[in-house]
């Protein structure tokens, strides 16, 4: 009989504890070893809903890196060219060219940043958002530079893939449960487009007074659908009751948080969801997205500084639409009204009043958000 091993085969490895922005930092510092003029790279995420590029992570070795900033991919035609037709593109003389618009441009040439690769990554078919590599240097881009970055390119589309994607097909797959539990008969899909666009709303507002990283913001967009995945597991007559609850049977709803936070654990071993660097994101919004600043929400009953920033932004991004939406209980509120109501539950304590704040400064991309995201009558 052979001798115990310490650790089976089947044992999985450890969570990845790095975030892709340090994994990228990392792979920058590597990479300037061998292409010094390379004095950044940075990612942005495509959104396809809404023609969106939005700042992800980025590694810069000169300068202040580029922020929670995001434009529309009809808004750069050249861009547009670069994704339709895969193709990468190498700008010998930035400070040459004629200055287009968009902010992005405005901040390469205030950098002093003088040439650049720009690389359109895809998963498949599917175009994922922009690889840029920037240089303090003129024609740092040489075919050889470019050459050597293209195993780089591919590393940073895997980790992009690995993280991204993987969250996508899980939410996707938890979109088509939904469906099979009769949620969207009470909650439709459009909600959770519009409150996962509010979440990132409220997240970009507070990147600077609360110190969100990009990819924090992104990991949260991507996770929010999953808030209320454990009312999957909360019987159809419970969640289609159109009446109040006994409250009998609003314990049993309120269980859809601690049922969701087992669903969670089951879900990232069986997507092998373990390494993704946000993963306790969603772990902490699953568990607390009903928990109220005073110590009044469920299930721990936890207060204030106890409740994490993902599950405040959450929370106020949720009621926000569950407010402003008609639900089998309740007409659609307005929107200046609904704004109102949040804002007295913030100055009583319950909601984080900097979130509520945010969706009063953000109303326009608000608005944008309910018209983009109408909902449907089919059921
Ligand atoms: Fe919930
Ligand atoms: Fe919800």
């Amino acid at each position: 009989m052979s001798p115990p091993s310490t650790a089976p085969a089947w044992v999985l490895p450890p969570a990845q504890t790095q975030s892709l922005s340090e994994r990228i930092g990392a792979l920058h510092a590597q990479l300037r070893r061998v292409a010094p003029a390379i004095d950044r790279m940075a990612c942005a995420l495509y959104d396809p809903a809404e023609d969106l590029l939005k700042t992800f992570v980025n590694s810069t070795a000169h300068g202040e890196p580029l922020r929670a900033y995001q434009y529309r991919l009809s808004d750069s035609p050249s861009l547009g060219t670069l994704a339709r037709e895969r193709r990468a593109r190498v700008v010998d003389r930035l400070d040459l060219l004629p200055l287009t618009d968009t902010a992005h441009s405005h901040w390469l040439r205030e950098q002093g940043y003088r040439s650049s690769y720009t690389v359109p990554i895809y998963d498949g078919d599917t175009f994922e958002g922009f690889l840029f590599y920037d240089s303090l240097t003129p024609q740092a881009f040489t075919p050889e530079v470019v050459d050597r970055l293209e195993v780089y390119t591919q590393l940073v589309a895997l980790m992009i893939s690995h993280e991204v994607i993987a969250v996508q097909a899980l939410v996707g797959s938890m979109r088509v449960a939904r469906d099979f539990a009769h949620l969207r008969d009470v909650e439709t899909g459009t909600h959770l487009d519009r409150m996962s666009r509010y979440v990132r709303l409220i997240a970009r507002s507070l990147t600077g007074a609360r110190q969100l990283s990009d990819e924090f913001v992104e990991q949260l967009f991507l996770f929010a659908p999953l808030h209320d995945i454990g009312k999957i597991g909360v019987p159809d007559a419970l969640l289609l009751k159109p009446g109040l609850y006994t409250p009998e049977e609003r314990q049993q709803m309120q269980r859809h948080v601690t049922l969701g936070c087992e669903m969670i654990e089951r879900l990232i071993v069986d997507f092998r969801l373990g390494g993704i660097s946000g993963i306790d994101i969603l772990r902490r919004l699953v568990a607390h997205h009903h928990e109220y600043l005073d110590g009044s929400g469920y299930p721990q009953g936890l207060r204030g500084d106890d409740i994490p920033i993902e599950a405040r932004i959450v929370t106020v991004a949720d009621v926000f639409d569950a407010l402003t939406s008609r639900r089998v209980y309740k007409p659609a509120f307005a929107v200046e009204d609904s704004l109102r109501t949040l804002e007295s539950m913030a100055r009583a304590g319950k909601v984080d009043a900097e979130c509520v704040d945010a969706l009063r400064r953000g109303m326009d991309e608000v608005l944008a958000i309910i018209a983009r995201f109408e909902e449907t009558t089919e059921h």
